[in-house]
């Protein structure tokens, strides 16, 4: 019997001539459908792209590059292709005109990606059930009402703190350790019910586990950049087997949370915390199609976590650095909120809403420093145009909301902090101004817009009024630093000391 060509293959090298069919016809692919009408961008090398380029503080060199190619870049990082927008009205394009198609978010891939799975409920790739989870977390977590039904909780913590900094009143602080744990504790109080601290984690003390956290955040993830093979670098480096650690951590202390919660002889109290809410929600979907799961509870409390302490302490923080580094703008401030308070020895929440140049503080802070200066990456999920020029889809997009802050075409002195730039201006920070974008714009805006802002004006509002804040013996305004230190999101790099000073507010005088 005469035998045919297919008679000499075995399974196994049946597999192997597939698969090399397979590779080669994706990268004739590749070589021949180039993508064409890119935005303008610097050369690029080869394996690597323009990942050199990203430096130390990627919103920095990224708003360098800018200036050169201009408000739509296309980049290459590693082997993502990449498209930056540095101008209210690129940003605009992405966050409004086409936001539905720029509204997803990178998947993480390789064993980075088991580990964060449950993070992908909130920051992950756009999905129907990630619309209805967001649905839900605005309902029922974020809105005005339930912000200020957890009013009490800010008023107790910020006491504390005063109360901790008149103890100190004289001698220098460290501002920003003190202000991440009212953040943490504030934070902690709304999600849990009470605050955490010390040892709560199985390897560690609170603080040093939310640092972790942060660090990981911050971290160089080869995958992030090479989504197929990088997360051989992630092992090799020992970043995998720390997230791996930490995910465990952070998994344990949730699951204590929530079996304290389902505890029926736990002593209920009056205001129902996060995960009360987030319970009752799962018991009543038992019969929908989407239901709530404990797995979703804990992605829901982890992104609170991410998403919520570190961005509000460090907003005070670069306030405070700001004012002391102005003292004109400072005496005003305090000058404001003292003619509202009076003789009362703090500022109540439901006042802040008359201190118009705390506001514009708030503001000039958010323009100069936002928190997440390239807000969180997104990821086009279609191919749209921007300006004329193509952006193909699993194209990463990145607003740079630092650079625009910053933009002379629409700031007048950018680089000065000048808080009057807002009187008689329309632009706020709530998603439909685009040059000023610290929480984003669109279907991924922040939704602790409110929750965030709320923290951060009232805890100012407070060490303002409650204390003169001075200089250390032998410094002066100049030596207070700028410098900044971060990844996703940026702080300051250098501690901050000031000396708060007790406010006679019994001797007011109006
Ligand atoms: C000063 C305070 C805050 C700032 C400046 C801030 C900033 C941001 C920014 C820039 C984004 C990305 C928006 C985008 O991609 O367009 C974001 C997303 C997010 N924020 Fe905030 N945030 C703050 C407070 C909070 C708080 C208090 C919470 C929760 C309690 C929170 C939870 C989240 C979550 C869950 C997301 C992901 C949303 C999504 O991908 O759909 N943030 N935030």
């Amino acid at each position: 019997m005469t035998k045919t060509f297919m008679d000499f293959l075995s399974p196994t090298s049946l597999i192997l001539l597939l698969l090399s069919s397979l590779i080669s016809i994706w990268f004739s692919i590749r070589i021949f459908i180039k993508p064409s009408n890119l935005p303008p961008g610097p050369p690029q090398l080869p394996i690597i792209g323009n990942l050199h380029q990203l430096g130390n503080l990627p919103h920095r060199s990224l708003h360098e590059l800018s200036k050169r190619y201009g408000p739509v870049m296309h980049l290459r990082l590693g082997q993502v292709p990449t498209l930056v927008v540095s101008s209210p009205e690129m940003a605009k394009q992405v966050l409004k005109t086409h936001d539905l198609v720029c509204c997803s978010r990178p998947l993480t891939h390789g064993p980075k990606r088991l580990s964060y799975n449950f993070l992908d409920v909130a920051f992950g790739p756009y999905s129907d059930y990630w619309r209805e989870m967001r649905k839900l977390c605005v309902i029922e977590l974020f809105t005005v009402k339930r912000v200020q039904s957890f009013g009490h909780v800010r008023e107790e913590q910020v006491g504390q703190l005063i109360k901790s900094l008149s103890k100190a009143s004289g001698a220098p602080v460290e501002l920003s350790e003190r202000i991440f744990s009212l953040s943490n504790n504030v934070l902690c109080t709304i999600a849990f019910g009470k605050s955490y601290e010390g040892r709560q984690f199985a390897s560690g003390k609170f603080k040093e586990t939310i640092d972790e956290g942060m660090a990981m955040l911050s971290s160089f993830w080869g995958s992030d950049f090479f989504p197929y093979v990088g997360w051989i670098v992630d092992v090799l480096s020992g970043l995998h087997s720390r997230l791996e650690k930490l995910f465990h951590d952070f998994d344990g202390f949730f699951e204590r949370v929530i079996e304290e919660h389902v505890d029926p002889t736990r002593k209920r109290s009056e205001n129902e915390d996060f995960t009360d809410i987030l319970l009752g929600l799962a018991q009543e979907d038992q019969k929908a199609s989407f239901r709530v799961t404990r797995d979703h509870i804990k992605a829901v409390l982890m992104n609170i976590f991410v998403g919520g302490i570190d961005t509000s302490s460090l907003t005070v923080v670069w306030a405070m650095t700001e004012l002391a580094r102005n003292p004109r703008v400072m005496q005003t401030v305090q000058a404001e909120i003292r003619s509202h308070v009076g003789k009362n020895s703090k500022v109540e929440e439901t006042l802040v809403e008359n201190l118009k140049y705390l506001k514009m503080v708030v503001k000039e802070t958010f323009r100069l420093h936002p928190p997440a200066p390239l807000l969180i990456p997104r990821e086009s999920t279609r191919h749209c145009q921007i300006c004329g020029y193509n952006v193909y889809p699993k194209t990463r997009i990145l607003v740079n909301a630092w650079a625009i802050g910053r933009d002379p075409e629409v700031w007048k002195n950018p680089d000065e902090f000048y808080p009057e730039r807002f009187e008689g201006s329309e632009i706020d920070f709530r998603g439909q101004n685009f040059e000023l974008l610290p929480f984003g714009a669109g279907r991924r805006i922040c939704p602790g817009l409110t929750m965030g802002a709320t923290a951060v004006e009232f805890t100012l509002a407070n060490l303002l009024h409650c204390f003169n804040w001075e200089l250390p013996k032998g410094m002066k305004r100049e030596d207070i630093s700028l410098e900044e230190e971060g990844g996703l999101t940026v702080h300051k790099k250098l501690p901050l000391y000031l000396v708060p000073v007790e406010y006679k507010w019994q001797d007011y005088k109006s």
